[in-house]
This record gives structure tokens, sequence and C-alpha cells, in this order.
């Protein structure tokens, strides 16, 4: 396996743009197109790359990063979608890796990551818990809310309010 984010341009974006979730994960993650749409046309910034293993793309993420202050401080994983053909093969933990070690490697502080999630019983609660996401308690348009409590490194995340 040879993981790793890609910047979407003209020459990937017919293939990324068909990344797709599978038979009953509707509403779990808005489709890719939506997501890049949403980026360029919202006044708030977000950041998003493809997930390929190799040359083959797999999935989509889209996160921002939101100021001390903010209800939600620090890295905030807004999209996380593996394509349905490739499911279940190591890939959805594995963007997770490498998001977490751009985190560690960045300026951009508090360094910690929230995440939320439809809490449907065939949801990614469990993918999200089993990687060390805690639900905050929180709930925000419906969804629960989790940050990681530490790196897969086994360091501490910041805490977000301190
Ligand atoms: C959820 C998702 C990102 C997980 O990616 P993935 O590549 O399929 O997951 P992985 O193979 O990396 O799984 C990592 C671990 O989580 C577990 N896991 C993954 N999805 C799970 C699920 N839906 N329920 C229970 N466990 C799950 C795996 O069994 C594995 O467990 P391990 O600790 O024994 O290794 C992917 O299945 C997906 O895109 N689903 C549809 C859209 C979605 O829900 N996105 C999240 C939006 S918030």
């Amino acid at each position: 396996m040879s993981v790793h984010f890609r910047d979407i341009t003209m020459a990937n974006l017919r293939a990324v743009y068909e990344l797709e979730v599978g038979p009953g994960q509707d509403g779990l993650v808005a489709p890719v197109g939506y997501s890049i749409a949403e980026a360029h046309l919202s006044d708030e910034v977000f950041h998003y790359r493809a997930i390929y293993d190799g040359e083959t793309p797999v999935g989509f993420l889209m996160w921002d990063v939101q100021p001390p202050g903010n209800q939600f401080p620090g890295w905030g994983l807004c999209r996380l979608l593996i394509d349905h053909r490739h499911q279940a093969r190591g890939y959805g933990r594995a963007a997770l890796d490498l998001l977490c070690a751009e985190i560690q490697s960045s300026t951009d502080r508090p360094r910690c990551l929230w995440t939320s999630y439809e809490p449907r019983e065939d949801g990614p609660r469990e993918f999200y818990r089993r990687y060390g996401f805690v639900p905050t308690g929180d709930v925000i348009d419906g969804e629960e809310v989790a940050r990681l409590a530490q790196w897969p490194d086994g360091s501490p995340t910041d805490d977000p309010f301190a």
C-alpha cells in the first residue's frame, strides 16, 4: 500500500469526481463534486485532497482549521469518503494517519482534530472510535461530534480550549 494525498486538478478531476459510496451509504457523506463546489463557493476556507494508492484514486477528504475562540477550535475533518470498491482495506485509517502527520507538522494551532458523523447504526462511529476519536457529547446539524484524544504515535493532541 502506498497511500498519499494528491491535489485535484483538471488531470484527475473526473476520476476523483466519480468516487462514490456504496448502496445504503447515501447521506453519510456529501458527494465529492458537491464538496469541491462547496469549498470554492463558501466564505470559509476548506482544504481538500484526493486519497491515492499508487496511481489509483481511492478516496477524498476535506478539512478546515478554526481559530481559537471558535466553538470547535483546531482542525475539523469535514468529509472523508473511501470509494465503495476500496472500503475495508485500511485506506480510511491510512488517510487519517496522513492527516494527523500533516497536523502535527503544521504551525496551525491548536493541533487537535475534530470530526462529526451521522449517528446511524451503519455509520462510521465505530471506525472513528477505533482510531481514537472520543464523542464530546455535542451534536451539530444532527451529527455526533468527536475529537481525537491522541496522535497515532501516542502523544496527546492539544487541548483546544487551553
Ligand atoms: C467510514 C470509511 C471512511 C472507513 O474507511 P475504510 O477504508 O472502509 O476503513 P478501514 O479499512 O481503514 O477501517 C479501519 C478500521 O475501522 C473499522 N471500520 C471501518 N468502517 C467501519 C464501520 N462502518 N463499522 C465498523 N467498523 C468499521 C474496520 O473494521 C477497521 O478496524 P480494525 O481496527 O480492526 O482495523 C469508509 O468506509 C467510507 O467512506 N464510508 C462511507 C462514507 C462515510 O461514512 N464517511 C465518513 C463520513 S463522516
